[in-house]
């Protein structure tokens, strides 16, 4: 029996960046250039397992749902795109520099972080406690008992008030106010002197054209669903579709994040996966409902404890939304947004109206009426979706013999190699028997050739990819045909005849085994 290794939440997450870049799942990008800040490139292991998790994502909207289709549109759209989903005017961060240091920062999350150090205070203190009384601590009456903690409480909801008030009414005055009041300093030149909060719009843009004076100014854009939103008549027409129907997509999006930390969470170049689902007006609520159990039973699939999820309300409300939250993952630093879902109205369809003269109804023939359908959004970031499945599959484990391992227990179907062929020697002809067992699986599944070091380094380093089996070549199989396979999370050794490989492996790989949880 192997034991798992107990990480606190900042050890592993140390681990994890270490070994996303050990072994070839994730690079700082232009490393040798010192990086670019807050983007990523992804490695050999990266790009498949990321490959992986889109196309679970795609087959389960595309392939499971006879009413959704997929489309793929440009980066580049139309200025006035913007102008109509309110980017323009509402992709916003409130932020503050200090004027020493000349550090920007973003002002709400300079006051999150205050309240982040009160919470660890407390925290610190109900672990001293939890030392202190063994067994018999009860830590939801010493919250609510310990004059510090209490004291602590009362301070976070006094700040938090202040600080939703601020954002609400998007007070900046306010806001730079409690950040006085809070004694917040700057952390590179320690210093309280700050300049008044702005507006800072998140869009890169760029210019369209040759020529200076007639080029245009145009936008990355920094969400997939305008694509939708402006294919919608077209895959409507096209596609012959009737409503409830969905557009789903796939890419890369753009925001100059001001805060970009925590690894891949929160980059300025990432992927979205997108999907709107186009309904009859009045019927949003059973719809958001609808893909809201849709959606956390897609996540549960993937086989990883279900606590690790939930969701959390909106209260404060994108300025398309009229109902919104998000599934909240446990990353190692907490829970946060893992994805959004959305109830839309019809903000943006109408807009695009307003903005391009053109109708973007539909007309429903039950009902003997044309409308602007309300939209249901679901959105969720592939990167920050990788970081969940890295984070929760990484393990240390301390095995029976006293040896270590570090094993990647991604679920089979979304591992990024398969299977290993491993000649047991790198002679006696068990590589050429290796390279035509190999010849024939590479057909099948994903598959990688290893024939240096003792056998016992290449299972580690197939453990340390998270690859689901190994196939072993011996002496007995050119004798018989028959080799070993080795399940990568058991550890356990099995004999198979070499024609049975295939359909073992792919019982147990295949992502149809995680799409029939789902269907
Ligand atoms: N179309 C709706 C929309 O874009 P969002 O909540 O801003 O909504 C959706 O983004 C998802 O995209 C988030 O839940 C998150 O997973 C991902 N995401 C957003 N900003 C990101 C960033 N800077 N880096 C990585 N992922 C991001």
């Amino acid at each position: 029996m192997s034991k798992n290794k107990n990480l606190s939440a900042e050890e592993k997450f140390k681990a994890v960046i270490s070994h996303s870049k050990e072994y070839g799942f994730i690079f700082q990008s232009s490393e040798i250039y010192d990086g670019l800040s807050a983007v990523y490139d992804y490695g050999q292991c990266g790009s498949q397992l990321k490959n992986n998790l889109r196309e679970y994502w795609w087959r389960s909207m595309v392939q499971l749902n006879e009413n959704i289709v997929g489309i793929d549109s440009a980066v580049f759209m139309h200025p006035t795109t913007w102008k109509a989903s309110g980017h323009i005017d509402a992709f916003n961060d409130p932020l503050i520099d200090n004027k020493d240091s000349k550090k920007r920062y973003r002002a709400d999350v300079l006051v999150e972080e205050y309240i982040g150090k009160i919470e660890s205070k407390a925290d610190k203190e109900v672990e001293k406690a939890r030392k202190r009384f063994g067994d018999s601590f009860d830590e939801y009456l010493f919250r609510k008992t310990n004059p510090r903690v209490v004291e602590s409480e009362r301070k976070k909801e006094e700040i938090n008030l202040r600080l939703k008030n601020a954002l609400e009414q998007n007070d900046l005055a306010a806001l730079r106010q409690l950040i006085l009041d809070l004694e917040i300093v700057c952390p590179v030149s320690g210093t309280r002197n700050w300049t008044e909060v702005r507006q800072f719009n998140l869009m890169f843009s760029t210019q369209l054209g040759s020529l200076s004076d007639d080029a245009q100014t145009i936008y990355l854009r920094p969400e997939t669903a305008q694509g939708i939103f402006v294919n919608f008549l077209n895959v409507y027409k096209t596609g012959r579709m009737k409503i409830p129907f969905g557009i789903a997509q796939t890419g890369k999006a753009f925001r100059n994040e001001i805060v970009a930390r925590q690894f891949i969470f929160r980059m300025r170049e990432f992927e979205q996966m997108e999907m709107q689902f186009f309904i009859r007006p009045g019927t949003e609520i059973q719809w958001y409902n609808y893909w809201k159990e849709k959606r956390i039973q897609w996540h549960y699939a993937m086989g990883f404890s279900k606590i690790k999820y939930r969701f959390h309300d909106h209260i404060k409300l994108a300025h398309y939304a009229n109902v919104a939250c998000d599934i909240e993952f446990e990353f190692p630093f907490g829970f946060k947004e893992l994805e959004g879902i959305h109830s839309r109205t019809d903000f943006d369809l109408k807009n695009h109206e307003n903005q391009s003269g053109k109708r973007l109804q539909y007309f429903d023939p039950d009902m003997n009426e044309s409308y602007i359908p309300y939209v249901i959004e679901t959105s969720i970031g592939l990167d920050r979706l990788f970081l969940a499945v890295m984070s929760e599959s990484y393990c240390e484990e301390q095995l029976e013999d006293g040896s270590e391992r570090t094993v990647l227990r991604i679920p089979p179907a979304l591992a990024p190699v398969k299977c290993a062929v491993l000649p047991l020697v790198n002679k006696d002809a068990l590589p050429e028997k290796s390279r035509e067992i190999m010849k024939n699986i590479k057909l099948d599944f994903d598959c990688m050739f290893d024939a240096k070091d003792s056998i016992g380094k290449r299972y580690r380093r197939q453990d340390a990819i998270g690859t689901p089996y190994c196939l072993t070549i011996d002496h007995q199989t050119l004798e018989d045909n028959t080799l070993t396979i080795r399940e990568r999370d058991s550890m356990t050794q099995e004999r198979i005849a070499l024609e049975e490989v295939s359909r073992i492996i792919e019982d147990r790989v295949s992502l149809k085994k995680l799409l029939k949880l789902i269907i």
